[in-house]
């Protein structure tokens, strides 16, 4: 099964996906391209040092050019981590809905920015993240699966955050191998 991820930043769960299928723990899926929206996306160095290719496209141009990348790849799956653009519905249907996203916290809770501020500001015991389908909204799309993480007394942010993460990074590869094994398909579009 042939992915592509798309980031804006960082990268750290671009580079779990990476590691885990180096270490055999994503099943038949095959990274085949990295995209971002942002050229100085930190994310850009790990495609580098693991000879993935990457390509950086401008948001005037986004949606002609994704597309023929995609098609071009022959890219069966999507893998939103850390993209920091709503997706179009052409897009969406170009790929049959085969488009996954994660997002830091239990949704439908918390869907958006500021996650973490706004999770500690409503004193809840726990967060979390998840992994959904990508529809028209924005973090509204089926849930495939979530990990709970508790919020601890003395909790900021950046303690929030660096805790969901690390479930962040097991939680992704789990779920891409599940959809690459087939166990799980963007069922949401059959209806349609
Ligand atoms: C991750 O925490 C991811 O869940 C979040 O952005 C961070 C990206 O980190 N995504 C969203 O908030 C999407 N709504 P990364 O670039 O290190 O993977």
């Amino acid at each position: 099964m042939n992915l592509a991820v798309l980031i804006s930043g960082r990268g750290s769960n671009f580079s779990s996906l990476v590691d885990a299928q180096k270490k055999g723990q994503i099943g038949v899926a095959d990274i085949k391209i990295l995209i971002s929206n942002n050229a100085s996306a930190k994310g850009i160095d790990y495609a580098k040092k693991n000879k993935i290719p990457f390509f950086v496209l401008s948001d005037k141009e986004w949606e002609s050019e994704i597309v023929s990348l995609l098609e071009k790849h022959k890219i069966q799956l999507v893998c939103l981590a850390g993209f920091m653009r709503i997706i179009s519905p052409e897009l969406i249907n170009f790929m049959k809905g085969w488009i996954v996203n994660i997002h830091p916290s239990l949704l439908p809770a918390f869907p958006g920015l500021n996650v973490h501020q706004r999770v500690l500001e409503s004193k809840f015991p726990f967060s979390g993240c998840t992994v959904h389908w990508v529809d028209e909204g924005v973090d509204t799309g089926p849930i495939i699966d979530q990990r709970v993480v508790p919020v601890l007394k003395g909790d900021d942010e950046e303690k929030l955050s660096s805790r969901i993460l690390k479930e962040e990074h097991k939680l992704y590869p789990s779920v891409v191998k599940k959809i690459a094994d087939g166990d799980f398909v963007p069922f949401f579009m059959e209806e349609k």
